[in-house]
């Protein structure tokens, strides 16, 4: 399901690696590249920084990976439940706009905390939109959906995704033994399975969606992370 996405294991020579001076001395507004001591201090996303943490090269290379990737999927549902919290209309608006502000405070302390685990390991966590919709395997939300339930069914989808993603990172961290990182995705992947949890309540006993918008659920096997009215395009 997920597509983690490791860096490039080619480290960059020490003529081009940015020095402790250059990043303290670069000349902002620059785009680097063109060689000298004033040179602005830049960052390809697959460069690893140094650093005297304990964990292997190899290791952290793995774990930034995860990180980015889950920072990607966790940025992506977090803009998602913004939108769910603008958008929503219905019967159910007020509990549901204020149930996606819930999420998305708990959420977006986790985004902060997965971007500085990876540059805590010499990486370049994805900051922007346009990096987060480039890398994210979270399916698209679909902007014509607004009505309460619906949108409910779609994030449930989603979160569905994310869950799933945070299995298998998990398992990949745990394996090569970074610790730390694991022990952050597992507090990560408890609170996503209690928020999918929150919003699946509001499907369960419920008749089913029409107008073409799937729950993703069934009354004995819940969501399955198959999306089944996903547009991949952001
Ligand atoms: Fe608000």
């Amino acid at each position: 399901m997920s597509q983690l996405t490791e860096p490039t294991p080619t480290r960059q020579s020490n003529s081009q690696q940015p020095t402790s001076q250059q990043f303290s001395s670069g000349t902002q507004g620059q785009s680097g590249g063109m060689g000298g001591q004033s040179r602005a201090p830049t960052a390809p996303v697959d460069q690893l920084f140094p650093t005297r943490s304990y964990l292997p090269e190899q290791v952290r290379r793995s774990s930034i990976g995860v990180l980015n990737q889950c920072l990607a999927d966790l940025s992506a549902v977090t803009m998602q439940l913004k939108s769910a919290h603008w958008n929503v209309k219905g019967q159910e608006f007020y509990q549901l706009h204020e149930l996606f502000e819930d999420l998305i405070e708990e959420f977006d302390g986790y985004v902060d905390d997965v971007a500085e685990r990876a540059s805590a390991l010499g990486g370049r966590p994805p900051g922007t939109a346009r990096e987060v919709a480039r890398q994210t395997t979270i399916p698209a939300l679909p902007p014509q959906t607004v009505e309460g339930v619906a949108l409910v069914g779609e994030l449930v989808d989603r979160l569905a995704v994310l869950d799933a993603n945070l299995y298998e990172q998990l398992e990949t961290v745990t394996e090569r033994n970074d610790l730390d990182t694991a022990d952050l995705l597992n507090e990560i992947s408890r609170v996503v399975a209690k928020s999918l949890w929150f919003l699946e309540a509001h499907l369960q006993g419920a008749p089913a969606a029409t107008g073409g918008q799937s729950t993703g659920l069934t009354t004995s096997g819940g969501a399955t992370g198959q999306l089944s009215n996903s547009n991949p395009s952001q």
